[in-house]
């Protein structure tokens, strides 16, 4: 599979990512085989979030590369922070709520480092907005935590796009990408500038939920539209699903979200299908109930 840079100064990604927030039940040995699997058809870049898992995703990933160390330089880990939750792991949290000061990111950083198992974090995402969020002092901790190589890159997740340009403008390097929920079903934002903004920046998206979180397979709306569809290409539902998002030219890196090694095998083959203009605006039409004005 080939890779694409999110931003002209990188880095360089797996055009298809896969999340690990859905692998809460899975086995070392699962694990391992969904990164090996993964690796193997050339999908190199792997989505957590500290959070993932009740706070433990993250370092279940991290046993897996700790045990094989030699697979950290064949792969890029994207996390995120921001978020904190009410857990027994995090006594100290009485409510739900977001921190982006700068010493909840420093401490984050150090903790998914060592949860990982990695001594540098590829990309770090802001999880979601934080109306307390102060952008001189995300600016400062991103800059030091850049200087230290200890974060090679820093984006935001389900920005706005005037958070996005309002944090941007306070930082001394790029942004490189804005993580939004984005499928075929969730396609408001290829129509309210959410995309657009990105490709001013010359960023790319990554997609959450490129499948709709899997609910929408057997969606009446779609299904006989998607069976046609599938036979004419010969290709998966999945891979119809994906090839509609890849299609579009701000360049969507989708996450796969799947526990399945078959599923991801599946999905990586989608980056070889160009889907016909006509067929991506007649699932559209599908799925708005409307034809475009
Ligand atoms: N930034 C954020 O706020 C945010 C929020 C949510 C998620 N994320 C990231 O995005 C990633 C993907 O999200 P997602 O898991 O919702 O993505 P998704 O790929 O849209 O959905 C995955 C779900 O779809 C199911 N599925 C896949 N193919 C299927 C098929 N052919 N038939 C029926 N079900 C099928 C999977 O089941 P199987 O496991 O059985 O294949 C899984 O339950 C996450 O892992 C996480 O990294 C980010």
């Amino acid at each position: 599979m080939h890779k694409i840079s999110l931003h002209p100064q990188g880095p360089q990604l797996s055009r298809i990512i896969v999340g690990a927030w859905r692998w809460t039940n899975e086995s070392a040995p699962q694990i391992e085989q969904l990164i090996q699997t993964s690796l193997d058809k050339g999908i190199t870049a792997f989505d957590h979030a500290d959070i993932y898992g009740n706070y433990s995703c993250e370092e279940n990933f991290g046993n897996v590369l700790r045990s094989n160390p030699s697979l950290r330089n064949n792969l890029q880990l994207i996390t995120k922070f921001g978020i904190k939750l009410v857990s027994e792991k995090r006594p100290e949290h009485k409510i739900k709520h977001y921190d982006t000061s700068a010493s909840h990111i420093k401490w984050s950083v150090e903790n998914s480092l060592k949860s990982l198992a990695t001594d540098r974090i590829d990309l770090l995402l802001i999880h979601r907005p934080d109306p307390l969020l102060n952008p001189e002092e995300v600016a400062e901790a991103f800059s030091a935590l850049k200087q230290q190589g200890k974060v090679l890159h820093f984006g935001v997740s389900n920005f706005t796009q005037a958070q996005f340009e309002m944090l941007q403008s306070y930082m001394p390097f790029p942004l490189v990408t804005n993580q939004i929920e984005l499928s075929l079903f969730r396609n408001e934002p290829l129509f309210n500038g959410d995309t657009d903004v990105m490709m001013k920046h010359h960023i790319r998206p990554l997609a959450w939920s490129p499948l709709g979180g899997g609910k929408f397979f057997e969606d009446e709306r779609i299904k006989e539209l998607m069976n046609r569809l599938c036979v004419k290409y010969g290709i998966s539902a999945m891979q119809l699903l994906l090839a509609w998002l890849l299609k579009h030219p701000s360049g969507v890196l989708p996450i796969l979200g799947t526990t399945k090694p078959e599923r991801i095998l599946e999905g990586a083959d989608s980056v070889n299908i160009d889907l016909d203009r006509q067929h991506w605006f007649e699932l559209l039409r599908a799925v708005n109930g409307r034809d475009v004005a």
